[in-house]
């Protein structure tokens, strides 16, 4: 009896243990997103909100590249009353055009952030004299908007909250104020929200669980900052360009790239809980190669863990496409496979030699592998995701893989003065 009581039970307790929790479900739909950057956030362009920072099409284009979901960064800020009772200007055109984004995303059934960003100068001294405006912005948004699908929408409470306002238990509560407003309207939406210090990776080691059980957490990627935001104009501080990612016999970057990741990573398994990639970029002046080198290390690192990540930005100064022309032949070669878009997926390795018929068979790689079509002179080497070089040899048929980590890597084969290269992926 004790038994057959065993086998109803422990199933019954393993399942819930390891059951998806809804937000967890969510999470894990977004996928691949991208951010549409500079529009309804940038009110210090002129006639904001311009009615055609982007079309139908535009969020076409990026569906048939392979992004699932869209972040719309808003300022809410601008249209918020700052004195009391803090009216919401509801009329304001900004609405017209989130309108019209939820229904592309509607019609091309694409999920949608609705992400409250710049505009709140929020610090330790002052965020008392905005939580109430905070609060009752949510609770406005969620009355308008509580009619979404759940599954679909969602509502980012603040991005990159400031540095100036760093204090965890007094962001908290901001948010949990917000949380309440929000909740009055519905408490079927999933709710995003982030620890302080620009959503840092490095600040998750102080953060913890909220008590809402229906929230998605999320992180942003740009370290190290004068490697990623060099030749901005508008970056303050100006960062000069030609910086490398990893400057020459010099880990720093790496290790400090890693180091924000790996503690959202400690973070989400300790507490179980879903996170996902928000904002990552470089911008379009940094190096082409060391670009590539961050864009695929980062990528690869967050796909091996199934984390959804939101690029930054599709063709504004992080452009992942040449000259900012939107298509598969002008995309920047390392964005199309370290993001997995348009045509790349990780089972189209085998054959993706470039300009050459070498060929790595098996790809993924698991204890050996063997390279052919190419002269018994050739030379070999093999690189990391950072581009560190992890082997260097004489062609020889079979080469063993088991001193290589599991991840990606890039094979360059140099056969009679040409060289030519693949990717690897290492399980
Ligand atoms: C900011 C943008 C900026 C981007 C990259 C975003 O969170 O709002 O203004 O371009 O990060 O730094």
């Amino acid at each position: 009896m004790k038994k057959l009581l065993l086998l109803i039970i422990l199933p019954l307790v393993f399942n819930n243990l390891f059951a998806q929790t809804v937000a967890h479900q969510r999470c894990a739909a977004f996928e691949r997103g991208m951010n549409i950057s500079n529009w309804l956030e940038a009110p210090w362009q002129t006639n904001w909100p311009t009615p055609d920072g982007y079309s139908k099409n535009d969020l076409q284009l990026m569906k048939d590249a392979g992004i699932k979901s869209l972040r719309l960064p808003i300022n809410f800020a601008e249209i918020s009353d700052t004195v009391y009772p803090f009216d919401v200007d509801t009329a304001h055109v900004l609405f017209q055009r989130i309108d019209s984004v939820i229904k592309w995303a509607d019609e091309l059934s694409m999920n949608l952030i609705i992400d409250n960003h710049h505009g709140w100068e929020l610090t330790n001294a002052n965020w008392r004299s905005h939580k109430d405006r905070f609060a009752k912005l949510w609770g406005i948004v969620a009355k308008k908007y509580q009619y979404l699908d759940p599954e679909h929408y969602f509502f980012e409470l603040l991005n990159e909250p400031p540095i100036a306002f760093n204090d965890m238990d007094s962001l908290n509560l901001l948010f949990n104020t917000a949380i309440d407003s929000i909740r009055k309207y519905t408490t079927e939406h999933t709710i995003i929200t982030s620890p302080p210090l620009g959503s840092w990776g490095m600040a998750y080691d102080l953060y913890r669980p909220q008590p809402d059980t229906n929230l998605i957490y999320t992180w942003h990627c740009y370290d190290a900052i004068n490697f990623t935001h060099q030749g901005l104009v508008w970056n303050e501080p100006y960062y000069p360009t030609g910086n490398e990612f990893p400057t020459q016999g010099d880990d720093f970057y790496e290790q400090f790239l890693y180091e924000g990741t790996k503690r959202v990573i400690h973070w989400k398994d300790s507490f179980d809980m879903p996170v996902f990639l928000g904002e990552f970029g470089v911008s379009e002046h940094a190096p082409a190669e060391s670009r590539c080198r961050w864009i695929e290390f980062l990528a690869h690192k967050t796909d091996s863990m199934d984390i959804p990540w939101f690029y930054w930005d599709w063709r504004w100064d992080f452009s992942m496409f040449n000259g900012h022309v939107v298509s598969e032949d002008s995309i920047i070669d390392c964005f199309k496979y370290a993001l997995h878009l348009y045509s790349d997926t990780i089972s189209g390795m085998e054959t993706m030699p470039k300009n050459n018929n070498v060929y790595v068979f098996p790809n993924p790689i698991t204890e050996a592998f063997t390279v052919s079509g190419v002269g018994a002179d050739a030379q070999l080497k093999i690189t990391d995701a950072t581009g560190k070089l992890v082997y260097e040899g004489k062609y020889s048929e079979r080469i063993n893989a088991s001193f290589l980590k599991p991840g990606y890597y890039t094979l360059f084969v140099n056969d009679r003065n040409q060289t030519s290269w693949l990717k690897l992926l290492k399980q």
